[in-house]
């Protein structure tokens, strides 16, 4: 299909060319390969993880057991308690009871723990865990369980039971009909709360295995921290991240990770933000808390272990720390119910971030230098960026706050880049009363927010181009493109979110980061749609939106090239970038095709120093813009790569709804 009329599309005019005009019937896309371009960021696809829709526990940590520690309370979720996902198990004639003890916990920032009492052993009395709706197994693979005992009722009291003795306990993976998978056996001696490890070995694959833990004598334990993980680990870390899952967020090639908020860092309520000083240290002293979004946190997925992640997928850590106020929606008060700590408080506060900051990039001898180190981490991590503050509303004891935090962060680190916010939307009197502080302040990067409609981005493509150069950098630190009923992830959603980064890299000068959010779902666990990525205990279902994030993460660059489009009438929905990757001086085309129609264009490579290149296309459509991705079904929109060579000049067809990236290399 042609075109007819020729006006300038402006969202892709980045300078003029001296050119031939377009066909009169014809689109072309004329591209300057001979202009040094314009540095842009070379970081601006990253990721933004928030513990929302178990995207932690029961997600991507891979902890495979539920309440392990036996702090589920009613405060978290109506009906839980510290027994809930335990039962009691009695078997071959045994007999025996499930408590609850807080007189000795193995550490005050974890409570409580269980009592196993056993009056008749029979063929073993325990606990069994079904892990978060579902423990799947599979043969042949190894799974570390672990736990924390002691012997309770050691004394006179128990005269029937042999003090000399220790408790015999056995571990066993079970399949869904009580079969025994696999099988291990510890002792537990004496009073002093000690960790015991097994490794068991699944002889077949069980969908819905259960873990049991049986105590084999009269007597009692005290057991904490019953825990099973996967040995096979994203990396093979020790307390790891679930390998499918921290793999396909890796694949988008993040350059940065945001975390671990969002709301949750505000908590819900004043003095109830995330600390990250609860969540650093080994697990069993990590003081776990009610997660804002309603369910429990354990904090085993913590500090540490985001910085690790961040490292091992090359993505730069940006934490965010609450600017010492509450979320202005806290305390289920909607509105302006933000509270701000209090005033006398704040060097406390202020003196925790400065911890932090020594504890990601202190020497391996300054205290919280070592508390990194302890954790197997004696080099620092390179801190570089922190966040304070999370769509706040911009109010005076907003401002009082974060200038109070700002301060001496600015003195004390003027190596770390503080990422401000603006309010909670693309604009409006958060986003002017932000964007008014920040230039009173120097604040070096602002993180803007917006949830919006498809349409939404296509018709505000140019939002950037107007931005002061000089000023503040931007990161789009939560963003995503809401379609029809906001549950879908659709190919319209993916491709506005494409033509949105689009507009983003024509802008690299001054949008750094972007990221979309949220990042991760658990079916039948979710309180926020559309997501990016969703999942259950055994498989990873992305959605379309996902395949153009990891076509930008894959495809960056850190220079933009002039480029214009000619022969797409005003209003049309079709947008692009050109970037060059230093790297590899790969220079990379994206079109994004936003209509029903297909068309085709002439590209011209203008100051090529080769008559040829190999051209790499990739193209992702699907058969309307309403296709979203289904769980266990084929894609709705995939990915299709074609390899060439192109020439100089080279016609191109653009699919209907379509993203199109074109990696050109000479
Ligand atoms: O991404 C989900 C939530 O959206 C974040 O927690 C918050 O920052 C925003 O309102």
């Amino acid at each position: 299909m042609k075109y007819s009329a020729a006006p300038l599309l402006a969202s892709l005019l980045l300078s003029p060319l001296l050119l031939p005009a377009a066909e009169p019937d014809g689109i072309r896309l004329s591209i300057d390969l001979a202009t040094p371009g314009r540095p842009i960021s070379p970081d601006l696809v990253g990721v933004f993880f928030e513990d929302l829709n178990y995207a932690a526990d029961g997600g991507l940590y891979a902890e495979l057991l539920q309440n392990r520690s036996f702090e589920y309370s009613a405060t978290e979720q109506p009906g839980w308690g510290p027994h809930t996902g335990w039962e009691l198990v009695q078997g071959g004639g045994g007999e025996g009871n499930l408590g609850l003890g807080d007189a000795r916990p193995v550490h005050p920032h974890n409570p409580h723990y269980l009592i196993l009492t056993v009056t008749e052993p029979g063929s073993g009395v325990g606990i069994a865990n079904k892990g978060f709706d579902q423990l799947p197994v599979e043969a042949g693979k190894s799974y570390e369980a672990s736990f924390w005992a002691y012997q309770a009722y050691m004394g006179i009291m128990w005269k029937e039971a042999d003090q000399t003795k220790p408790m015999p306990v056995s571990l066993q993976l079970q399949a869904k009909d009580g079969t025994v998978l696999a099988e291990a056996r510890v002792a537990v001696t004496g009073r002093a709360w000690t960790q015991h490890r097994a490794t068991l070995t699944p002889t077949r694959s069980a969908p819905e295995a259960r873990f049991v833990l049986m105590a084999h004598a009269q007597g009692g334990l005290a057991l904490d921290m019953v825990s099973l993980f996967p040995r096979d680990t994203f990396k093979g870390r020790a307390n790891g991240l679930r390998r499918d899952l921290a793999q396909t967020i890796a694949d988008i090639r993040p350059k940065f990770m945001r975390f671990p908020g969002g709301c949750l860092v505000h908590g819900p309520g004043v003095h109830r933000y995330y600390n990250w000083k609860d969540t650093v240290g080994p697990v069993e002293q990590r003081r776990a808390q009610r997660n804002l979004w309603g369910y429990h946190q354990t904090f085993g997925l913590g500090y540490f272990e985001f910085f690790q992640f961040c490292e091992d997928i090359g993505a730069k850590p940006l934490p965010v720390v609450s600017a010492g106020v509450c979320c202005q929606h806290a305390g289920h008060s909607p509105g302006r119910g933000q509270e701000g700590l209090p005033l006398a408080e704040m060097s406390a506060y202020i003196q925790d971030i400065l911890d932090l900051i020594e504890w990601a990039n202190g020497p391996a001898d300054s205290k919280w230098g070592a508390v990194r180190a302890a954790a197997g981490h004696p080099a620092p991590f390179g801190l570089k960026y922190l966040g304070v503050g999370n769509e706040d509303a911009i109010t005076p004891a907003f401002r009082e706050r974060f200038k109070m935090i700002f301060d001496v962060l600015k003195a004390k680190h003027p190596e770390i880049v503080i990422v401000g916010t603006s309010g909670p939307f693309a604009s409006g009197e958060d986003y002017d009363n932000g964007w008014a502080f920040v230039r009173e302040t120097g604040v070096p990067l602002v993180d803007e927010h917006y949830y919006v409609s498809p349409q939404w981005f296509w018709e505000n493509l140019t939002r950037y181009d107007t931005y002061d150069r000089a000023g503040a950098k931007v990161y789009v630190g939560e963003y995503a493109a809401h379609d029809r009923d906001k549950t879908r992830s659709t190919l319209r959603s993916a491709l506005a979110e494409a033509a949105g980064l689009t507009s983003f890299e024509r802008n690299g000068d001054v949008v750094q980061f972007a990221s979309y959010a949220p990042l991760l779902a658990r079916r039948n666990h979710t309180q926020w749609h559309p997501d990016l990525i969703y999942f259950d205990a055994t498989a990873v279902y992305p959605t379309i939106n996902y395949e153009v994030q990891k076509l930008f993460g894959n495809n960056a660059g850190d220079t933009l090239l002039p480029a214009r489009l000619e022969g797409v009438p005003a209003g049309v929905r079709v947008t692009g970038s050109v970037v060059r990757d230093s790297a590899t001086g790969d220079v990379v085309v994206k079109v994004v095709n936003g209509e029903d129609r297909a068309f085709d264009a002439t590209v011209v490579l203008a100051g090529a120093a080769t008559p040829t290149c190999h051209l790499t296309a990739t193209v992702l459509t699907g058969a309307s813009p309403d296709v979203a991705n289904a769980d266990g079904q084929p894609p709705a929109a995939v990915p299709v790569v074609a390899e060439s060579e192109a020439g100089a000049t080279f016609l191109r067809a653009f699919p209907a709804n379509s993203l199109t990236i074109l990696r050109l290399r000479r």
